[in-house]
């Protein structure tokens, strides 16, 4: 389980925080994460202080014209590499329809990197394509929360979108909720944190990313908090949250880990029934994407 889609459709809950700051304890960990930035704003681009000149050499370029991912990637200064995002991408929907082709076409790319590459996607905070596609590529999805005004509906909202693509994927998606932005002296936040124990059990983390001004700050200047702060309260808790995926195995980097059939294949020689696995999958995504949208245009 390396493959973590970073998603909450709600915006400014701490997606690109965590993405950010997990992809830099990966690296410092000694292993070599590809990070995928989704959100047409960018904004884990610009953190990471890249800039792309032309659509073509960011994921668009993967989506206009199969452009595989190791081409795409850059070198970050913060020891990872980059697949940036570009305002572009927010035509994808438009542009290539949501067809399951489209939706699938990012595990697909992922499915001709190495198996054991850990991956992040920090995925956008709207319903689309793009997001939608993160959750088919991922083994597992961190889920921020913000203790902060609506995060309860954010957290249902996540809830349904789940359960309905779990209907095409035939499995529960694994995933955690983060509290992130907490600070126990609010009552906001404590009132929240209890709902979701109540709400989602063992699925909520342990480790609670507090508020705190060293994470505000870091992306300013293009670091993440452990260069930036590395003795701070929100360097701590996010290396107490890697330390808690990685012991409750939601991240697993050992080189042995038993991968899926799909992804064991070579190219070219796909055994029988990963094809077919494949074919049932592409078939159900355009049916679990009108169900996903009736569903949220009934809430
Ligand atoms: N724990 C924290 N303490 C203080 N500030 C934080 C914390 N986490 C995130 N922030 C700040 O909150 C803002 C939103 O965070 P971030 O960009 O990570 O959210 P997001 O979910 O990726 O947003 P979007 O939905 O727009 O992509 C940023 O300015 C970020 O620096
Ligand atoms: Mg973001």
């Amino acid at each position: 389980m390396a493959r973590i889609a970073v998603f909450n459709q709600k915006g400014g809950v701490g997606k690109t925080t965590t993405t950010l700051n997990l992809a830099g304890l990966l690296s410092r960990r000694g292993s070599d994460p590809l990070v995928i930035d989704l959100d047409p704003q960018g904004h884990l681009t610009s953190v990471c202080g890249i800039s792309v000149p032309r659509a073509d050499a960011s994921l668009y370029g993967l989506y206009a014209h199969g452009v595989p991912l190791a081409t795409l990637t850059c070198a970050t200064r913060n020891g990872w590499k980059l697949v940036p995002s570009h305002i572009e991408l927010s035509k994808v929907d438009s542009q290539f329809g949501k067809g399951p082709a489209v939706l699938g076409k990012l595990a697909a790319a992922l499915d001709r990197e190495p198996a054991e590459r850990p991956v992040l996607m920090d995925a956008c905070p709207m319903l689309g394509v793009l997001s939608l596609a993160s959750v088919f590529a991922a083994d597992g999805v961190i889920i921020p929360i913000s203790t902060d005004y609506l995060a309860m509906k954010g957290a249902v909202q996540m809830e349904r979108t789940l359960k309905a693509l779990e209907q095409v994927l035939k499995r529960r998606v694994p995933r955690r909720y983060l509290l992130t932005r907490f600070d126990p002296r609010r009552r906001m936040s404590t009132d929240i944190e209890r709902q979701l124990r109540e709400r989602y059990g063992d699925e909520v983390c342990a480790t609670r990313i507090a508020e705190n001004v060293s994470l505000a700050e870091s992306p300013a200047s293009h670091q993440d908090v452990f260069e930036h702060a590395p003795a701070s309260r929100g360097a701590r808790h996010y290396a107490e949250l890697m330390d808690e995926l990685l012991a409750c195995g939601f991240i697993r980097l050992a080189e042995c880990e038993a991968k899926p059939v799909m992804r064991i294949a070579p190219q070219g020689a796909r055994t029988a029934l990963a094809m077919t696995q494949e074919s049932q999958a592409r078939r159900g995504v355009a049916a679990s994407l009108k169900l996903v949208q009736s569903r949220h245009a009934g809430t």
